[in-house]
């Protein structure tokens, strides 16, 4: 047998642990996991000593800004950076400018992204309480999942946000029919509106008041909201980038009811508490807010504890002169930080420091994800017949994060600059391709694949 690529002398994560094996890949799959003399001879060879290989790691929530704002980021070079981070498969956003909220929209991105991505891409649809019709199209076009909003500023609001109960029901109730997963911002329309409008009349334009105008109580209500909508169709819900206790709270009671939930939070909330915005200014202002320790101290707890299946980096790219204006008034900055580069050593410097186990880790970043989106064992498991994708890292290695290094055009709105780190990716493997090698991106734009829904039924 002939393999395209072969990985050797390498310590492959399995589902049976760390075992040392070569691998070889031929037409984008596995086929062979074994020891010489069994393994197939190759047209490539990477020498994988000392490292570890791991399934292909996947980010569920990242924002490209194509079409529409690519002067932010666009599909090259948001996936060259996706790339860097030892990312293979993302899953982007709709709130894109048009939202990829109807067929025409969700089409035209896909040829767009297509022509663009150097990893594989999911695409969210949008959906808001203007598109409700298009549902059944957009899953017909492959979308991974429906993304929707419960309070969004923005001129396209109507076609990526709900406030109404019955709408989010409504809405609920199709996906569910749709066989679709629901992926939810769950932060509250009137809390926050209320709140804002406080702040506002005594003049508040300082950082910390966009946080105040982001309350814990807006996120739970918003999950407690979606929780009941989830229990009522039978949906399967995603929730995105939660950040406290309370939420987490709802999230172990629902799934102890056998509620079709799965929780994402993201890196810089389990790194950055609230006081950073006072050091970093707007560059801090991410929706939903940065906490305080005692919801940081409860997202651990629920990650070791399996309350929190997943780890996005919800990759949010914006200019630096935006970011500006917002130094003197907050409310005119825009909300986001673009992490997707350095989630994986972020995360890795976890392991080695003992809070998190690289299974623990492989699961948030890769596995579970690909069951949410019914990826799996396709994606989210290194075995015999899945997808040859991995991320290869180097767990022992040191260094310090440089925003100038970053593939995103966002590198100066960087949270993590001069961070010490331990670990990271030192190739990014793409269906049997290599599209990063120590850092250098070597896949070419069009090497990404669209990557549609299989359906279960
Ligand atoms: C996101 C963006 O900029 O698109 N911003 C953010 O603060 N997280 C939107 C979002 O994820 O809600
Ligand atoms: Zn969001
Ligand atoms: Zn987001």
């Amino acid at each position: 047998m002939q393999a395209d690529l072969l990985l050797k002398n390498g310590l492959v994560f399995t589902p049976k642990g760390i075992i040392e094996a070569d691998i070889a890949v031929n037409e984008e799959k596995i086929v062979k996991i074994a020891k010489e003399p069994n393994t197939p001879k190759s047209e490539k060879t990477i020498d994988c000593r000392g490292k570890i290989i791991l399934p292909g790691l996947i980010d569920p929530h990242v924002h490209f800004r194509d079409p529409g704002e690519t002067e932010k980021e666009d599909f090259y070079t948001g996936s060259c950076a996706a790339a860097a981070g030892g990312i293979t498969l993302v899953a982007d956003m709709p709130n894109n400018q048009p939202p990829t909220s109807t067929v025409n929209a969700f089409k035209s991105k896909v040829d767009e992204a297509r022509s663009k991505a150097v990893v594989d891409f999911c695409l969210y649809a949008g959906c808001g309480s203007k598109n409700i019709s298009e549902m059944v199209g957009l899953a017909g076009e492959g979308a991974i999942a429906f993304k929707t909003w419960m309070y969004l500023s923005s001129p396209y609001s109507s076609l990526l946000s709900v406030r109404d109960q019955e709408e989010l029901i409504q809405i609920f109730t199709n996906a569910s029919r749709l066989d679709m997963p629901i992926a939810v911002h769950a932060e509250d329309a009137e809390i926050i509106e209320q709140a804002t409008k406080l702040l506002k009349a005594s003049s508040r334009k300082d950082p910390l008041a966009h946080h105040e105008s982001r309350p814990a109580s807006a996120e739970l209500k918003a999950v407690r909201r979606c929780l009941e909508a989830a229990k009522k169709t039978g949906a399967t819900l995603y929730l995105l980038h939660l950040t406290t206790k309370d939420a987490v709270e709802e999230v172990k009671a629902a799934k102890s009811l056998g509620i079709k939930v799965f929780a994402e939070t993201c890196p810089h909330y389990l790194l950055l508490t609230e006081d950073y915005i006072l050091q970093l200014g707007a560059y801090a202002k991410i929706n939903p807010p940065l906490r305080g320790k005692d919801d940081q101290e409860a997202l651990w707890r629920a990650l070791a504890e399996g309350f929190i299946d997943c780890v996005g980096s919800d990759h949010a790219p914006h200019l630096k002169s935006e970011k500006e204006l917002g130094q003197s008034d907050i409310w005119c900055a825009p909300s986001g930080a673009p992490n997707i580069e350095v989630s994986l050593p972020l995360m890795l410097t976890k392991v080695n420091d003992g809070v998190m186990t690289l299974s623990r880790l492989v699961e948030l970043m890769s596995t579970n994800i690909a069951k949410v989106f019914n990826l799996y064992p396709m994606r989210g498991i290194v075995c015999e017949g899945a997808i040859g994708s991995f991320t290869i890292i180097d767990l022992k290695v040191e260094y310090k994060i440089r925003a100038d290094k970053l593939y995103t055009k966002a590198r100066e709105c960087m949270l993590f600059d001069g961070w010490r780190v331990k670990g990271r990716a030192t190739h990014t493997i793409i269906r049997g391709a290599v599209a990063m090698e120590e850092g250098v991106i070597a896949g070419s734009r069009g090497l990404g694949r669209f990557t549609p829904r299989r359906l279960s039924r």
